[in-house]
């Protein structure tokens, strides 16, 4: 198998690993997590989310790292090369495409929803909610989303971003994402004390960490295990690029561990950072996908150097959607060199385009068409569940799938390099069995067939 990619290779261990979390680590641990678990009801949400993470996410993580390394392409390629080697049916390339447009789709509302976040930046650097009650951070919420001008100016600007920074190659990717990450984790660890002293903390606690089966239906497990995968970027191929720029020596067990750990414990602290205000400000917390967007201007509104402390945060989450959207659009970029034979500046500008124009529904989805329903879910609610629910859950399921029955042993053993036997053994248990199990049993029950 090719020793280097011919889109280049991430210079160290920390570099990859700084990657992976940067498109590990964005809107949906901070905006995501916190309204999902809301609306889910709280600490049973967490509990099964959580298990997720580490019994399903975490050896299939290492399975995806594994499969990028190994093939050296982007997803589709890889996925290509690796069925050849293993003498499997060539349609396992369809998992490429699976995710290729996947990731199309994520990225269009994602871009929509940083969007709001580059907008909050502004709004909070001009003082827009200070000393402002509750409900008026409220209703300048529901005016912002109401206007689909600036909705779509913002989204704009932030496919732009993302593309330049993509246009740039691997390098650029890595150096957007070095001191972002350190910086984001201080600043919720100083939110979560803020929050702290706002007297319903113990409340939030509870809410986040007792858990209470009796809030939870199995769609709420669906979305919990969706989610585990959106949050750690399994499923499309994300991880899997990025695991192609990877040198041969790095250990990718722990890199896996590392990444989820990281990932978590941002997810958690965005919780304990928001629920305190929801709480002592009698807010919904099933209030949906605008609940940071109400409940944190609040603090900053009225902490002291609140519209400081508000600016970073804001920026600081756009620059950890923005280390998250490269790596989704990153396959299909890849694809697009590789095959149509493309520049990079080319394929960045076409798949830019097309992703744009789509999340041009997700804009107007939150305003002038937000009646329009299939299924009771707006055009933003279909392509969230599409994605989340459906197919990443399915790439992941075929990621273990073809780790741990199509693949030799032979091959992934040497290509993992795990230090002891039996945590090799333990990874293909769960990737053969367990991950794959629990995943349909998800759909079976969520579709109500069992
Ligand atoms: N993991 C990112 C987040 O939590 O915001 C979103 C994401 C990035 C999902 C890349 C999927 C992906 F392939």
């Amino acid at each position: 198998m090719n020793k280097v990619s011919q889109h280049g290779q991430w210079s160290s261990r920390l570099a990859f690993v700084l990657a992976a979390t940067g498109s590990a680590v964005g809107l949906g641990n901070i905006w995501k997590f916190p309204y999902i678990t809301g609306e889910n009801g709280g600490g049973a949400f967490v509990l099964v989310y959580l298990l997720c993470i580490f019994a399903i996410g975490v050896p299939i993580m290492a399975a995806e790292i594994m499969l990028g390394r190994r093939g050296r392409k982007s997803p589709i390629n890889t996925m290509r090369d690796l069925a050849k080697e293993a003498g499997a049916n060539p349609f396992w390339k369809t998992l490429g495409w699976v995710g290729v447009v996947a990731g199309f789709l994520i990225l269009s509302y994602y871009s929509v929803i940083a969007g709001w976040a580059m907008a909050y930046v502004v709004r909070v650097a001009s003082g827009m909610f200070e000393g402002v009650t509750a409900d008026g951070v409220g209703s300048i919420f529901g005016q912002f989303v109401a206007d689909p001008e600036k909705l779509l100016a913002w989204h704009s600007l932030f496919m732009i971003l993302t593309m330049l920074v993509v246009a740039r190659g691997v390098k650029g990717l890595e150096r957007a994402v070095k001191f972002l990450m350190p910086a984001l984790l201080l600043l919720l660890v100083l939110l979560v004390g803020y929050a702290m002293d706002q007297g319903a903390f113990r409340q939030a606690v509870n809410f986040l960490f007792s858990p209470d089966f009796s809030k939870l239906n199995s769609e709420g497990v669906l979305t919990a295990m969706g989610h585990a995968f959106f949050t750690l970027s399994l499923g499309m191929g994300s991880i899997m690029v990025y695991g192609a720029y990877l040198p041969s020596k790095v250990s990718i067990g722990s890199t896996a561990v590392i990444i989820a750990l990281a990932d978590t414990a941002v997810a958690l602290l965005a919780g304990l950072a928001i629920f305190p205000i929801v709480f002592i400000h009698g807010l919904e917390p099933g209030s949906g996908p605008g609940l940071i967007f109400q409940t944190l201007p609040i603090a900053f509104g009225q902490m002291e150097y609140g519209a400081f402390f508000g600016t970073m945060f804001f920026v600081l989450l756009v620059f950890a959607a923005w280390s998250s959207s490269i790596s989704l659009i990153e396959p299909a970029v890849a694809w697009l060199v590789e095959n149509r034979k493309m520049s990079r500046m080319r394929a960045c500008i076409w798949s830019g385009l097309v992703t744009w124009l789509v999340g041009i529904g997700t804009v107007l989805s939150f305003n002038i068409t937000s009646d329009i329903k299939f299924f009771d879910k707006t055009f933003f609610d279909v392509l969230d569940y599409l994605t989340a629910n459906i197919m990443l859950p399915l790439g992941g399921l075929s990621i273990a799938v073809f780790a741990g029955w199509v693949m030799t042993k032979e091959v992934t053993k040497e290509e993992l390099n795990f230090n002891k036997p039996a945590v090799f053994k333990a990874w293909l248990f769960l990737v053969k069995y367990v991950s794959p199990v629990a995943v349909v049993i998800v759909f079976l029950k969520a579709v109500n067939l069992i």
